[in-house]
C-alpha cells in the first residue's frame, strides 16, 4: 500500500486500492479483508464511514498490515481476533484459528447440553468437555450459551491451553463482545492428551463430549493455501497418517465418559463421514447422525451413549 497516495483519500477509495492489491496476491476475499484491515488499524470502518478520511498517522501501520496480508498471513493473526458465535476470541501465532463451520458443531453441542435435564443424581449441573480446545472457541460458546454448567476444555498443546485460558478470562470479564458468563458456570482449561487430564471422577458422567480434533490425512498438506500451510499448527490439522485416528479414539472414549443418554459431537472430514458413522456404531454409540454445515457438507458425527438421560 502506498502511504502517500492514501493521504487525504476517503476510506472507501483506500479500501478499493487495498482490495485490488490483496486480490493481485491471490486472496479470495479481498474486499472484506481490506475492510477489516482498515477498520482494525485506523479505527474507521470503510463500509460504515465510506467518505471519512483515514487518520494520517495510522497509515504506516495500515501499510505494514497490508504487506503482511499480501504475504498471506491470515487476517485473524494480523487483526489479533476472530468472531465465533458472536464471541470475540483472541488469536495468536501457533494456535489453530477457529473456522466458521465449527460454529455449527458448537451449536449442536449447545443444543445437546440444553436438552440434558439438570437433575442428574441431584447435581443440578451439566458436565461438558471440549477436547482439542485450541483458542477455547467451543468451550467459550458453551460457557456463554449453557447455564448451570461445569466445563472442561482440554488440549495437548501448551500454547493452546494458555490462549484458551486468556479467552475464557476475557469472556468471563465481559471483554469479548458478549455479556459474559453466569457466575454459576465454571470453566477449567487443562493440558493433556484427549481426556487424560479430565478428572477421572467425571468418567461416565458427561452430558456432552464435543471436539473439533485434527482430522485431515497427511497427504492433504500439499493442497493447503499458504495461510494454512505456514500459520496453522500442523498438529491441529493432521489426525495421524490416515487422518482418522483422533476421531476414532474420541468416539471410543465417548462410550465410557458419557453418562447414559449423553451426547458426543465430533467434527469430521466430510470425505470420511461413512467411516465416522461406522466407528461410532462400532464403539457402541446409538442414534448416530451426521450434521451438515452451512455449505451442506457432513461436518460432524453426533451420537449418544445408550440409556436414558432422566
Ligand atoms: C482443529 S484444532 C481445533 C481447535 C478448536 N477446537 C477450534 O475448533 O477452533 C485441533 C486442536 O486439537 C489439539 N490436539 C491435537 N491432538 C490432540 C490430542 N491428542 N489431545 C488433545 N488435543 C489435541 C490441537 O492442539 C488443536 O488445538
Amino acid at each position: 500500500m502506498d502511504v502517500e497516495a492514501a493521504q487525504g483519500k476517503p476510506a472507501q477509495q483506500v479500501a478499493r486500492a487495498v482490495a485490488t492489491e490483496l486480490a493481485a496476491a491471490g486472496i479470495a476475499h479481498a474486499a472484506p479483508d481490506a475492510r477489516w484491515l482498515i477498520a482494525a488499524r485506523t479505527g474507521v470502518d470503510p463500509h460504515r464511514y465510506p467518505l471519512r478520511l483515514l487518520p494520517a498517522e495510522r497509515l504506516p501501520d495500515l501499510a505494514e498490515a497490508v504487506a503482511r496480508r499480501v504475504a498471506r498471513e491470515p487476517l485473524q493473526l494480523i487483526v489479533g481476533t476472530t468472531s465465533f458465535r458472536g464471541i470475540e476470541l483472541a488469536c495468536r501465532h501457533g494456535v489453530f484459528i477457529p473456522r466458521p463451520e465449527t460454529e455449527v458443531v458448537a451449536g449442536a453441542a449447545i443444543e445437546a447440553a440444553l436438552a440434558a435435564p439438570l437433575a442428574d443424581a441431584g447435581r443440578g449441573r451439566r458436565r461438558l468437555v471440549d477436547v482439542g480446545t485450541g483458542t477455547g472457541a467451543i468451550a467459550c460458546a458453551l460457557a456463554v450459551e449453557v447455564p448451570h454448567a461445569d466445563i472442561v476444555a482440554a488440549d495437548a498443546d501448551a500454547a493452546a491451553v494458555d490462549l484458551a485460558r486468556t479467552n475464557v478470562a476475557r469472556v468471563r470479564a465481559g471483554d469479548a463482545a458478549v455479556p459474559g458468563v453466569a457466575d454459576s458456570t465454571t470453566v477449567a482449561v487443562v493440558q493433556g492428551d484427549l481426556l487424560a487430564a479430565v478428572d477421572p471422577a467425571w468418567r461416565g458422567h458427561l452430558d456432552v463430549l464435543v471436539a473439533n480434533p485434527p482430522y485431515l490425512p497427511d497427504v492433504d498438506r500439499e493442497t493447503w493455501e499458504p495461510e494454512v500451510r505456514d500459520h496453522d499448527p500442523h498438529a491441529a490439522l493432521i489426525g495421524g497418517s490416515d487422518g482418522h485416528e483422533v476421531v476414532e479414539a474420541l468416539l471410543h472414549l465417548a462410550i465410557s465418559w458419557l453418562r447414559p443418554g449423553g451426547s458426543v459431537v465430533v467434527e469430521i472430514d466430510e470425505r470420511r463421514s461413512a467411516e465416522a458413522q461406522r466407528a461410532a456404531h462400532t464403539a457402541g454409540l446409538v442414534e448416530v447422525t451426521l450434521l451438515a454445515d452451512l455449505a451442506g457438507a457432513s461436518r460432524a458425527v453426533v451420537a449418544r451413549r445408550p440409556g436414558s438421560l432422566a
